[in-house]
């Protein structure tokens, strides 16, 4: 499914990193409710199809799709991750495809306009960002959800590294040829999670392809 070269060892402490978290927390580490951004903008998106939930962590945002009738492929580094989702998965009796893979050990081979949606809910990646655009068919969408510049610094969530959080128009930059339906930067108080309380500073997009 993936091919290039590695990411080594950076990408390997990242693994590692997300590994112990899913594995130490009790419960769902972003907890049990979608992406309340997702979750809302369904009449943004397509009505169903063939969803790739990329970083989908633990799978809240891909069971609440599978649920919904899509036919959702979730894609992670962390083996916690993808077999907390699978388990969730079965015990709900939906059906959630899942791949353990590090997406910066080489591009997904992903044949072009293949799918209608593409997610990336909070894992800052631009080069697949740029990519997911040829991977969508006519009317399929690419949300992205993630934090900005301006979070910096701030407790409620998201990396601490500048390198990977948004420059303000970052988005829409990476979205080119795509039309762009939905965008927002700025601080919000509300759609809290587990890991995300408090005011924050979100960058968010969803962007169609119109041919
Ligand atoms: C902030 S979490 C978000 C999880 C999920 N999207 C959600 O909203 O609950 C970021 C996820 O990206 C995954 N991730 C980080 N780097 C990755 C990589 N190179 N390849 C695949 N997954 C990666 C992590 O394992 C983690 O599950």
């Amino acid at each position: 499914m993936l091919a290039g070269p590695g990411a080594g060892r950076k990408g390997m402490r990242e693994r590692e990193k997300w590994d112990t978290r899913y594995q130490d927390s009790k419960e769902p580490f972003y907890g049990r409710e979608p992406s309340a951004f997702l979750a809302r903008s369904l009449p943004l998106l397509p009505e169903r199809g063939r969803c790739l939930d990329l970083g989908g962590g633990q799978g809240r945002n891909a069971i609440f799709l599978a649920r919904r009738g899509w036919e959702v492929v979730m894609v992670d580094a962390a083996l916690a991750g993808v077999a907390h989702a699978r388990a969730w998965a079965g015990a709900e009796k939906v059906r959630l495809r899942s791949v353990v893979a590090d997406l910066q050990e080489g591009a997904l081979a992903v044949p072009e306009r293949s799918l209608d949606l593409v997610l990336m809910v909070n894992y800052h990646d631009r080069s697949t960002m740029t990519a997911a655009g040829n991977w969508l068919r006519p009317g399929g969408a690419l949300l992205v959800e993630g934090f900005a510049q301006e979070q910096l610094g701030r407790s409620s969530g998201g990396p601490q590294d500048p390198a990977l959080l948004f420059h303000p128009n970052q988005l829409l930059l990476l979205a080119h040829g795509l039309r762009v339906v939905w965008y927002e930067d700025r601080l919000i108080t509300d759609d809290d999670n587990p890991r995300h309380r408090g005011a924050k500073w979100v960058v968010r997009l969803i962007a169609r392809r119109t041919a």
